[in-house]
């Protein structure tokens, strides 16, 4: 089953700098191809190039923008911003009852367009202490992110860069839809990088492994997205989703973390799960947040209780 996103392909940045690189059309077309997928190659085949063979990083850019404001729609209608906030919150009454001295600062790793960060922007939902910042390796993503923040005069901050090498650190690590786009070695690496941080706790969503999440994921970019490269890359995102024991096995790289799902399998209902977290704490906040999750505490599993689970 092909696998790759055309979205990856056809963009590459230098981690370090957030310099933008060269890709070569051909590459990224003999790729896909060799996946099997000669749909998406045909779609790379078709983007403009220079005279050397290189895509014009203007076109990919107004491609990516285009597909990625398309997905704002999967945001808002899996109401991603209620469900992080309804575990955000008691992180931070956590975080905030165990005498953290503030700022509370929230980062939105790979936050695109940065609809998770302005919608907590515009509706207050985390209350008016917690720093809101998104922050992209992509420029041109995070600058139209900044462009529709300043259009709604919001008060949340985007930053084009390595999440990682920010001046100043965050409390607390979110994202939404992210962690399918790094193979395993690559996933315990982003989340070492959090447990080496001086950070709180993260917490990231993404596609829940479902048998049925390839199905869900054609149906409703089907009936929402119209761009082509958008309808495929959201089935090769629900096909690549890692499953919860792989989430587990990565977020046990953080060192200093307890790592947790939220509604992993045969917790949630399948036919009702879309995306569910991986959340990693410091280990003095894991009772605290239990008691502020109240009854919903049952749902947050460590690796021992779900491992029972899954059996
Ligand atoms: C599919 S997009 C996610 C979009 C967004 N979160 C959403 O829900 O629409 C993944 C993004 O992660 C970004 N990314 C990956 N690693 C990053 C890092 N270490 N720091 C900042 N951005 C990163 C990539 O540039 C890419 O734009």
């Amino acid at each position: 089953m092909p696998q790759l996103e055309i979205s990856d392909l056809i963009t590459a940045v230098d981690p370090e700098s957030g310099r933008r690189l060269p890709v070569r059309r051909a590459e990224a077309v003999e790729l896909l191809r060799a996946d099997g997928d000669l749909r998406a190659a045909r779609l790379v085949a078709e983007l403009p190039a220079d005279r050397d063979g290189v895509l014009d990083p203007d076109a990919v850019d107004r491609l990516l923008i285009r597909v990625h404001t398309e997905l704002q729609r999967l945001s808002e209608e899996l109401r991603i911003g209620r469900r992080l906030v309804h575990l955000i919150g008691p992180l931070s009454t956590a975080i905030r009852a165990t005498g953290h001295p503030g700022p509370f600062r929230l980062v939105d790793i790979g936050c695109g367009l940065g609809f998770l960060v302005r919608w907590l922007a515009a509706t207050g939902a985390l209350g008016p202490d917690v720093e809101l910042v998104g922050v992209d390796l992509n420029a041109a993503l995070v600058g139209e992110a900044d462009r529709l923040a300043r259009a709604e005069r919001l008060d949340c901050r985007f930053v084009h860069g390595n999440a990682f090498a920010l001046p100043e650190a965050a409390t607390v690590y979110v994202s939404t839809g992210v962690l399918h786009h790094f193979p395993e070695p690559a996933l315990a690496e982003f989340f070492r990088a959090q447990g080496e941080s001086p950070a709180m706790a993260f917490c990231h969503y993404d596609i829940a492994a479902t048998g049925l999440a390839p199905i869900g994921a054609w149906v409703f970019h089907r009936a929402r997205m119209r761009h082509p490269v958008g309808r495929h890359d959201g089935v090769a995102s629900a096909r690549r989703a890692h499953g919860d024991e792989s989430l587990l096995r990565a977020a046990a790289a953080a060192p200093g973390m307890r790592p947790l799902l939220y509604e992993p399998r045969r917790v949630a209902n399948p036919f009702c799960t879309t995306l569910r977290p991986v959340l990693g704490v410091r280990p003095h906040l894991e009772a605290p947040l239990r008691q502020a999750l109240g009854q919903a505490s049952r749902r947050l599993l460590d690796a021992e209780q779900f491992a029972r689970v899954a059996r």
